[in-house]
């Protein structure tokens, strides 16, 4: 990152210049060797030029937190809105930061309209395929990766559906796969994702993910693996463990990014650098992008403190961690 616009980010972090000593070391060693990214809402955004600065300047990428889902995309069968999530992508594009797409397919955060239809698998097939095409081709070229397929599987490493959620039901499990290949044809130069929650640990749910990159990389439709990495102060996964998940779907031949890093219950700074070593040790490992910036703007809460700045904006201990742990 550029040395003076992390000066900047460091006085503006703080609550003046008078406070800049307390915030440093500087935001974002500029040597670090992991891109880091952070989740954004526009709402949140939009209206707070402090937060500009620091996603600006602290971090390589982000992640629309919910502009970009189905159900803010297409609220209406056919009626799309792309305002928020077009303002997130010139932001980042403004200020040199790639966006990590997310996402395409998931039984969560799914449009009424998709739920209450009743579509057939040859019209949920067509709509599938329309969705895609249409909000890749928007950010081709602006938007390289995707999370194509959000959180497929259940804890027991079965296809996982949700009331309302009509891929799994109407498609059978062989809609991750449609998705991916309709996801290749809208974008062939897009980084293709499966993104997951909760497999960090291992267990079924991970070698139901190992299982399924193999199978979709040998076909050429995946590039990479999420590891969502919503942890808990409680029960983190340790180093080793979160290392040895991370080349176990390497090992598959794919990508892996932490792409949704919050630690609930106090962000304790090993918890932080011991995720970013983790990534840091495999080569295949290629980003670290946390679920936002400070403790109050968290999906959480503020209270469970998961974030790396605090609901003032300053740096946690956890940053330092975290930027630390992010070298090679
Ligand atoms: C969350 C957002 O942070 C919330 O604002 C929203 O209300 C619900 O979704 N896994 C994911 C993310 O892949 O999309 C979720 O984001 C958090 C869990």
């Amino acid at each position: 990152m550029r040395a003076a616009a992390v000066v900047v980010a460091v006085l503006l972090a703080g609550c003046g210049a008078e406070d800049a000593s307390r915030t440093a070391p500087p935001l974002k060693d500029p040597r670090t060797d992991v891109p880091l990214g952070t989740a954004v809402r526009w709402d949140v955004l939009s209206e707070d030029k402090g937060l500009q600065e620091v996603v600006a300047t602290a971090f390589d990428s982000v992640t629309p937190e919910n502009e970009m889902k189905p159900e803010v995309v297409q609220p209406k069968r056919g009626e799309w809105h792309f305002d928020d999530a077009d303002a997130i992508v010139d932001f980042a594009t403004g200020h040199g930061l790639e966006v990590r797409g997310h996402t395409l397919v998931w039984h969560q955060q799914v449009p009424g309209w998709l739920s209450e239809e009743k579509l057939s698998a040859r019209e949920l097939r067509a709509v599938m395929a329309e969705h895609i095409s249409t909000v890749m081709r928007r950010y081709r070229g602006r938007v390289k990766t995707w999370d194509v397929v959000n959180e497929p599987l259940t804890d027991e490493g079965a296809f996982r559906t949700a009331p309302g959620a009509p891929w799994l039901p109407t498609l059978g499990p062989g809609y991750v796969e449609l998705a991916l290949r309709d996801a290749r044809a809208a974008d062939p130069d897009a980084r293709l994702f499966v993104n997951e929650i909760g497999a960090e640990s291992g267990g079924p749910k991970l070698r139901a993910l190992v299982k399924l990159a193999r199978t979709l990389k040998a076909k050429g439709l995946l590039d990479g693996v999420g590891l969502e990495s919503h942890l808990s102060a409680k029960t983190p996964p340790t180093r080793a463990r979160l290392q040895r998940t991370i080349e176990q779907l390497a090992a598959t031949g794919v990508d892996v990014e932490l792409t949704e890093l919050d630690v609930e219950g106090g962000a304790p700074p090993a918890v932080y650098g011991d995720a970013a070593a983790a990534c840091a040790a495999v080569p295949a490992c290629k980003r670290v992008t946390t679920w936002g910036v400070s403790d109050r703007d968290s999906w959480l809460g503020e209270d469970a403190k998961a974030l790396p700045f605090d609901a003032d904006l300053r740096p946690k201990p956890a940053w330092a961690a975290l930027t630390g742990g992010l070298r090679r």
